[in-house]
């Protein structure tokens, strides 16, 4: 039996805190949503998990089957079965998505894995996912579309079989019938492997189909409600304000945002 263990846990990037004491626990066959505004800190809870390294653990523990998460690399996370499915994946030319999935399952086994039950469980999980047979032998995500991307991470996690996946916000930038596809294909793994998950998510939609046992909102760093679907349906339906009210906070307001980069300087020097 997993169970990922998480006690007020307080997370800083470059010296701001982000995540300001976090308590969960997620134990084998629950499905746990994770909600809130964006900028909130669900996505930094996520990579912390994992083991981000910009993210930096200032007070509290993770602990996965009673192991120390935070004294494990990234490599001994992924082995000890913590998946995460990101929100933004990144390319990585030069690394053929087979190969690179390859080297992740002889990274977890004794022996090598065979190379012809490899490709046949690869090819298995590529028609599911109704992707384009050739995405296994480009570059890991470069030129991916953002739905291919989404769908590639999934393909992932049911190659690697983890025990506990996280998955942020695996649905954007998916259509209605890949986010059928998608949904199908995390819950069939999930029904067969008894696998932990949370799942980020705005969209009661996507949730309808993941069905989760627990939901949480986020906001501030804290998880300030916690509840089941019934949440998950009063947030889809009337948005966070109630929440604020009931809770008498205020919307934390977002200091980094980018500067959206203008070209307007390329043209004010033209001709000169
Ligand atoms: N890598 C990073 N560098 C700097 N700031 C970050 C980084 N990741 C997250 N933040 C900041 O942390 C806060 C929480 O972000 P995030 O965890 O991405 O929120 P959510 O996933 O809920 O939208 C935001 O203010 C965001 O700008
Ligand atoms: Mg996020």
């Amino acid at each position: 039996m997993s169970i990922l263990k998480i006690e007020n846990l307080h997370v800083a990037i470059d010296d701001k805190e982000i995540l300001k004491g976090i308590d969960l626990e997620i134990k084998e066959n629950e499905i746990h949503a994770l909600m809130g505004p964006n900028g909130n800190g669900k996505s930094t809870l996520l990579q912390t998990i994992m083991g981000h390294p910009k993210y930096i653990v200032t007070q509290g523990s993770i602990t996965f089957d009673g192991n120390d998460v935070l004294k494990m690399t990234v490599d001994e996370r992924s082995k000890a079965g913590l998946f995460l499915a990101m929100q933004y994946p990144l390319e990585i030319p030069g690394v053929t998505n087979s190969d690179f999935l390859r080297a992740a399952l002889n990274a977890r086994s004794e022996k090598p894995v065979s190379l012809f039950k490899f490709i046949k469980e690869m090819e298995k999980n590529i028609a599911e996912l109704q992707m384009k047979p050739d995405l296994a032998h480009r570059f890991l995500n470069e030129g991916f579309s953002g739905g291919e991307k989404k769908r590639n991470e999934i393909l992932q996690m049911r190659m690697l079989k983890p025990s506990l996946a996280l998955l942020d916000e695996i649905d954007s930038g998916l259509d209605v019938d890949a986010l059928k596809i998608v949904a199908n294909a995390i819950r069939s793994l999930q029904e067969e492997t008894k696998m932990g998950l949370i799942v980020v998510s705005h969209y009661e939609r996507f949730y309808d189909s993941i069905k989760p046992t627990h939901a949480h909102v986020l906001i501030d760093g804290k998880i300030v409600m916690n509840g089941g679907q019934e949440l998950v349906a009063k947030i889809d339906n009337e948005g966070y304000d109630w929440l604020y009210k009931q809770l008498n906070i205020k919307p934390i307001v977002q200091t980094n945002i980018q500067p959206t980069i203008s070209l307007g300087s390329c043209g004010a020097n033209r001709g000169k």
